[in-house]
């Protein structure tokens, strides 16, 4: 920074203390993260005191500024795919590019067999009947899940997954050819913000490697020939403005207050081999029963994210008279406003007795449960 301007000079640098120098202004590292005390008074007092910037910023800006640039981007012709998740992310992306491009947009809903408990199903009825957003459903299960046979590594599994996606994605476009004489260049994706921190070097930072945490399948994770320009209209945001967001586009509330789910799904859950003989049918009953719980005590809106996971080792249990040797399962549960950081939710012990004794009288081959209390960090949200 340099001192020497009589100008008014404000930055933002991690590790440096809060001071004032020759109208030089920082403040101290990571002020935007929850568990720094006072952190957004801090960045309220730099922004708004300090650096004069005013409170303009709205959602209703976002969404002109983003359909503009989806129409600049696909232009007046071109056809675009945009893949759904079933998560809030894809879905307001959908929306919102469907509102700039109408019936030049398709999407497709790929059943990968990662997905939760009758989600396909679910999810079908919410695009149709509340979103008005026509979409096809490709069963691709037998297929990802040849791929991701005897893969344990994380990231292996989250590249594996993703090459199948634009493989699928691919095959349908050149359906699409057929039908419409001409083949969809664009693929939308739901990409948010802390994706992209996540996979990538941080803007400007010369990195030459990337302090990659995880290849979020729909930025690290695609191949280089990909053959489809990216539609990525919520890269700037967090969660909770794309939730902002989708309200302004007419997107049903209990629809954008579903816990986040991840792009890879379930194989981020099934630790492994997420083709373990019952791995992933013990998962979705067990995560069922956990959810139904939540949401029958009311604790659903007040969780950021909950879900249960398969670990991939048994242990010694003992149901009616006999021993067993079965399956461990986990439980995350955690509070968070972007993602980015997270506290486990503390949940009463009644609460935890009841869903792990249901868990265990009512799934085959799971004789224990554990709860997990790690926050993040040093953990992330999901467990891989
Ligand atoms: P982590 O595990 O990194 O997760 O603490 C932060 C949030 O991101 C979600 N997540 C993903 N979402 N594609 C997504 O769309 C992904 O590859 C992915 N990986 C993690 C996770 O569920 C949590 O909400």
């Amino acid at each position: 920074m340099d001192c020497s301007t009589t100008q008014r000079c404000v930055c933002i640098t991690s590790g440096v203390c809060a001071q004032e120098v020759c109208h030089s202004h920082a403040c101290p590292a990571l002020p935007q993260v929850t568990h720094t005390e006072c952190g957004l008074d801090t960045l309220r007092r730099f922004l708004f005191d300090i650096a004069s910037i005013s409170a303009d910023w709205s959602m209703a800006n976002v969404l002109d500024e983003q359909l503009a640039a989806v129409h600049a981007c696909v232009g007046p012709d071109s056809h675009t795919i945009c893949a759904l998740s079933g998560g809030v992310d894809s879905a307001v992306a959908a929306t919102l590019v469907h509102r700039a491009l109408g019936d030049r947009l398709h999407c497709v809903f790929v059943d990968n067999g990662l997905l939760r408990y009758k989600e396909r199903e679910r999810v079908e009825a919410v695009f149709l009947e509340h979103l008005h957003l026509p979409v096809t459903i490709i069963d691709a299960s037998e297929r990802t899940l040849a791929k991701l046979a005897g893969l344990t590594d994380p990231e292996a599994k989250r590249k594996a997954i993703g090459a199948e996606f634009i493989a699928i994605f691919r095959d349908f476009a050149t359906q699409l050819e057929l039908k419409l004489g001409t083949r969809p260049a664009f693929l939308v994706q739901g990409t948010l913000y802390p994706d992209v921190i996540e996979s990538c070097p941080p803007p400007g930072s010369n990195q030459k490697h990337s302090h990659t945490i995880k290849s979020h399948h729909n930025v690290g994770g695609l191949p280089k020939d990909l053959g489809f320009t990216l539609v990525e209209p919520l890269r700037t945001l967090f969660k909770d403005e794309v939730r902002s967001l989708g309200a302004l586009l007419g997107v049903p509330k209990p629809f954008l207050e579903r816990h986040p789910f991840p792009g890879p799904g379930l194989a981020v859950r099934v630790l492994g081999d997420v083709t373990a003989p019952g791995a992933l049918e013990t998962l979705r009953q067990v995560d069922e029963i956990f959810i139904n719980k939540i949401r029958a005590a009311g604790l659903y809106h007040r969780i950021w994210q909950a879900f249960a996971v398969f670990l991939p080792i048994r242990s010694v249990g003992v149901q009616g008279d006999c021993r067993t040797h079965a399956n461990v399962v986990a439980l995350r549960a955690v509070t968070s406003s972007d993602g980015m950081t997270a506290d486990w939710f503390h949940f009463d012990g009644a609460f935890l007795a009841d869903v792990s004794n249901t868990i265990c009288n009512e799934v085959r081959g799971v004789n224990r449960v554990c709860y997990d209390i790690s926050s993040k960090p040093p953990a992330t949200i999901e467990w891989e």
